[in-house]
């Protein structure tokens, strides 16, 4: 019985059952999103458009969010944003912060002195 309880607890636990996001729906809602950041979403189609892969779950979602409420300008990701629910950001970013990037990220004890 505790022994249930405790496999429960740590399923919750998980990184995949974390609140917000849901990577598998996020793959889907993806599709129309790689058309330009590409396919790996390390691959953009030009220089002007920045990698995802990697990137901060939190930095995804406050840059859809931003460039939905407009607090962020940007003509093609305000028109792309628009159409995205919280939810819909929740997952995107879900996901695509779960893909193997080059994006380099500055360890903590560089940031912490
Ligand atoms: C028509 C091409 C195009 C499509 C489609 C597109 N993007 Fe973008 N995206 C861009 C460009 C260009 C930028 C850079 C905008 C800027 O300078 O703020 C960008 C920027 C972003 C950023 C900010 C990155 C950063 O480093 O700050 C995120 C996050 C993002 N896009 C996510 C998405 C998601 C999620 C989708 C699908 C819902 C999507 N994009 C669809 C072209 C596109």
């Amino acid at each position: 019985m505790k022994g249930t309880l405790l496999i429960a607890l740590l399923a919750l636990a998980s990184p995949f059952a974390h609140a917000g996001g849901d990577a598998g729906a996020g793959a889907q809602k993806s599709k129309v999103c790689a058309a330009c950041h590409g396919a790996d979403f390390n691959t953009p189609i030009s220089a002007d458009i920045p990698r995802l892969a990697g990137q901060h779950e939190d930095y995804l979602v406050r840059a859809l969010s931003d460039y939905k409420s407009g607090a962020r300008k940007n003509p093609v990701m305000g028109g792309q944003a628009g159409a995205l629910s919280a939810q819909d950001i929740q997952d995107l970013a879900a996901y695509i912060s779960g893909l193997p990037g080059k994006l380099k990220i500055i360890p903590l004890q560089r940031l912490v002195r």
